[in-house]
């Protein structure tokens, strides 16, 4: 096991936050500052109590960044709308258990596809659902609010679960990110990566601050 210390920390800004005026230039700004990944959210106001954008989004912005594309679906029933956001260019797709009957096989279906697939458990659901489709998971989301609005409240209780899924990771035979979504600042990410995070997804602190650069090497650790 890597030493926590030494572990590379992910950041991947949400889109959510920025300003859905200027998402061109914002994408071109966040890259710049250093984000590793761009976190896109996508809701349909069915599975999630909001509205947020497309795939005709992600394939307009594709060409104005090398970014990697980590998608959060939110929408249900999710699969007969995989294909369309792996053609918009996706890099990454990570799905709720909930959002669709069969889990392993939409896990199937984008690793097939040669993306990174993820499975992403809200507050209330078990980190036990991955288990036994580990070997086709390349990234575990947790939620650390209620999944649907951005700038809400880092829930606590969802510390424990993290550290129960680090033991998870390390005992899997290959890798797996384990990231942190929801509420993610510089007083609640050190909370997250002392929990076993790797990865923080973090919308209003980074798109809300006055100079994205900073915001990011503050909950890479600060230095
Ligand atoms: C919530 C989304 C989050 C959200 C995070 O449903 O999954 O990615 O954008 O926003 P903040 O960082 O403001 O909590
Ligand atoms: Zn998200």
């Amino acid at each position: 096991m890597v030493a926590r210390e030494s572990r590379h920390v992910t950041i991947a800004p949400s889109l959510l936050a920025a300003d859905f005026g200027r998402l061109r230039e914002e994408v071109s700004a966040i890259e710049a500052a250093g984000a590793d990944w761009l976190h896109l959210d996508i809701m349909d106001g069915h599975f999630v109590p909001n509205i947020s954008y497309g795939p005709t989004v992600l394939a307009a912005l594709r060409k104005h960044t090398k970014l990697p594309f980590d998608v959060h679906l939110m929408i249900a029933p999710v699969d007969v709308y995989l294909d369309a956001f792996i053609d918009a260019g996706a890099d990454h797709i990570s799905l709720h258990p909930e959002a669709g009957p069969h889990l392993h096989r939409s896990l199937q279906h984008i690793r097939k596809a040669g993306k990174k697939a993820g499975v992403v458990l809200n507050p209330a659901t078990a980190p036990e659902s991955i288990t036994w489709a580990l070997d086709l998971i390349d990234i575990v989301l947790v939620m650390s609010v209620n999944p649907g609005f951005g700038g809400q409240g880092f829930l606590t209780s969802q510390l424990p679960k993290i550290a129960q899924l680090r033991r998870m990771i390390d005992a899997a035979d290959h890798p797996v990110a384990l990231a942190v979504d929801g509420g993610i600042t510089a007083v609640t990410a050190p909370l997250a990566l002392a929990a076993g995070a790797d990865t923080l997804i973090a919308g209003t602190s980074v798109f809300r601050a006055a100079d994205y650069a900073a915001a990011i090497a503050e909950l890479r650790g600060g230095a």
